[in-house]
């Protein structure tokens, strides 16, 4: 019976089989095209992550970074993979950005996308209310009173409190071996406070200048909140200056005084419609961090500036012939400088304009993705760093010739757009550039006529601290003049 039912059971099995077996490749295969058009479909060539090398897991490629020198780590990776590529530092996935127009959008067209991101430790010591940290309406608000307060109308009136600093500073040096770098941060330092707090010292202002002076020496520590550490003598300081700025703060509320500087702005502002006066640690955190962003900066371009001049003689003398032919009429009309003189210094100017390309001392900024971006043809997860590298641009030789060559002479025409960055570009960008360059064309003015400069030592070099700036801060020995040797 058995037999009899099997023959077309057999049959039928032997069917079912026979399509089964035919059925399952033919239906993996089928998966597998429609996967490969499903995979099409959903991943289109936007989903394409930057090229690049990710290096080791975690690591990434940041020994690499730390092995070769910045530069070329960043310039061997733009000719192999192009101007947009992924890397991974720090313990973060990164997108570098090397042409104009991608850093525009980043920084400019789709900055919404792209919000600045620090180092908490970072965050900690500044204060988290400071403008940098922040995107949106609170951002906006807080740039406006800083822009305000930075504006040419809002400084011309400093000129002469920033050359009685200069004219203090300068004969300290004579005859003697100063550390650059060091003397720029202490006169950079009082042009900040001065910006920040006014011309009138409070009672408060020097315990304020000790203790931020204590507070920077954890800028570049470990974040390490350990008894002992520059990291926690940092927050300490921190702490101290809290209070102090807040007893200043409640002072010229109480005196109705609001006083001079970033701070008068920031006291005087309230919201139009609610009154709503920003309290006094956006006031704090929003201070410290204007004089942090002020000082480093500055006075890493004109040690550089002081570099470039003692290397290019040429352009010392033309510099200085410039600054004696305003100093003459000056000197002839028995008054101070004002800022028309100021404006009236061509060749200086550009000088700082191409210290500031080729020291290019921001070589980056951190930007982070908000969202999933579809980027110029490539997909940036959320999450990932992107950074516009800012000295890329800077020494690319299709915008400026012979990058690594200082010539002033190049700005006789304006760059390229967007090729030229030393400020940042966008909603971020630095609100104190009118101040920084002002400061500079300053201390040119008396220092070019008056002294000249030597290096002390032969090793030319560039250390990070954290910005590039010559090597051991650049030893000067500072004389007069020797005016019987110039043509
Ligand atoms: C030569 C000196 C300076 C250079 C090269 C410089 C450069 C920059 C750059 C590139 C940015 C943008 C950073 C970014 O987009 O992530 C920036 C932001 C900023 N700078 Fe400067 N800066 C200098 C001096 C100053 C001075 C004197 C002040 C004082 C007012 C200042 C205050 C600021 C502030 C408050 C920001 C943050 C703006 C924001 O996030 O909206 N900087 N600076
Ligand atoms: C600096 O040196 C010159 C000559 O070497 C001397 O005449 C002058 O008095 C010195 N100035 C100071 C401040 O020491
Ligand atoms: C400073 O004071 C504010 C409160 O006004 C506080 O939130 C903040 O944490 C303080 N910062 C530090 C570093 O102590
Ligand atoms: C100053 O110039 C004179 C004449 O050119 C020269 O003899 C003298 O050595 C120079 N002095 C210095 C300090 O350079």
């Amino acid at each position: 019976m058995q037999l009899s039912l099997s023959p077309p059971f057999a049959f039928a099995s032997s069917l079912y089989s026979q399509v089964v077996f035919l059925m399952v490749p033919g239906v993996l295969f089928c998966c597998f095209l429609l996967l490969l058009v499903f995979h099409q479909w959903n991943r289109p060539k936007d989903k394409r992550l930057p090229p690049g090398s990710m290096g080791w897991p975690y690591i990434g490629e940041t020994l690499k970074l730390y092995a070769e020198n910045p530069n070329s780590f960043f310039f061997n990776r733009q000719k192999r993979f192009g101007d947009i590529f992924k890397t991974h530092i720090l313990g973060c996935p990164c997108v570098m950005i090397c042409s104009p127009e991608a850093a525009r959008i980043v920084l400019v067209t789709r900055a919404h996308l792209f919000k600045p991101t620090y180092p908490t430790s970072k965050e900690k010591m500044i204060g988290p209310e400071a403008l940098f940290f922040h995107q949106g309406a609170y951002h906006s608000r807080l740039k406006k009173l800083v822009q305000a307060s930075f504006l040419p109308s809002a400084i011309r009136g400093s000129v002469s409190e920033i050359e009685q600093i200069v004219l203090r500073f300068l004969p300290s040096w004579k005859n003697t071996t100063i550390n650059t770098l060091q003397e720029m941060k202490r006169y950079a330092f009082d042009v900040a406070m001065i910006s920040a707090f006014g011309d009138k010292q409070d009672l408060e202002t020097e315990g304020i200048k000790h203790l931020y002076h204590r507070l920077e020496k954890g800028y570049n520590s470990m974040p390490l909140d350990l008894p002992g550490t520059p990291f926690h003598k940092a927050m300490k300081a921190r702490k101290l200056l809290n209070e102090t700025l807040r007893k200043l703060i409640q002072e010229r509320r109480q005196s109705s005084r609001q006083g001079g500087g970033l701070l008068g702005v920031l006291l005087g502002d309230k919201d139009n419609k609610k009154l709503n006066q920003l309290s006094d640690s956006q006031i704090a955190d929003n201070i410290i961090g204007v004089i942090f962003a002020a000082h480093d900066t500055t006075a890493s371009v004109l040690t550089w500036i002081l570099k470039y001049l003692h290397d290019n003689e040429d352009l010392l003398e033309a510099v200085t012939r410039e600054q004696e032919g305003i100093r003459s009429k000056i000197v002839e009309a028995n008054r101070g400088l004002t800022w028309d003189d100021t404006r009236r210094m061509p060749l200086t100017s550009r000088v700082i304009q191409e210290t500031l390309r080729t020291a290019s001392i921001l070589s980056f900024t951190f930007r982070e993705a908000v969202e999933d971006v579809e980027f110029e043809g490539y997909f940036i997860p959320k999450g990932w760093k992107v950074l516009p590298l800012f000295r890329s641009i800077h020494h690319c030789a299709d915008f400026f010739p012979q990058p690594e060559r200082f010539d002033p002479s190049r700005f006789e025409v304006p760059p390229k757009p967007n090729t030229y960055m030393p400020f940042g570009n966008g909603v971020h960008s630095c609100p104190g550039s009118e101040l920084a360059k002002l400061e500079m064309l300053i201390l040119l003015h008396h220092l070019t006529p008056t002294y000249r400069w030597q290096t002390v030592g032969v090793e030319d070099g560039i250390q990070y601290g954290p910005f590039p700036v010559p090597k051991w801060g650049l030893p000067l020995r500072v004389g007069r003049r020797n005016k019987s040797a110039t043509p």
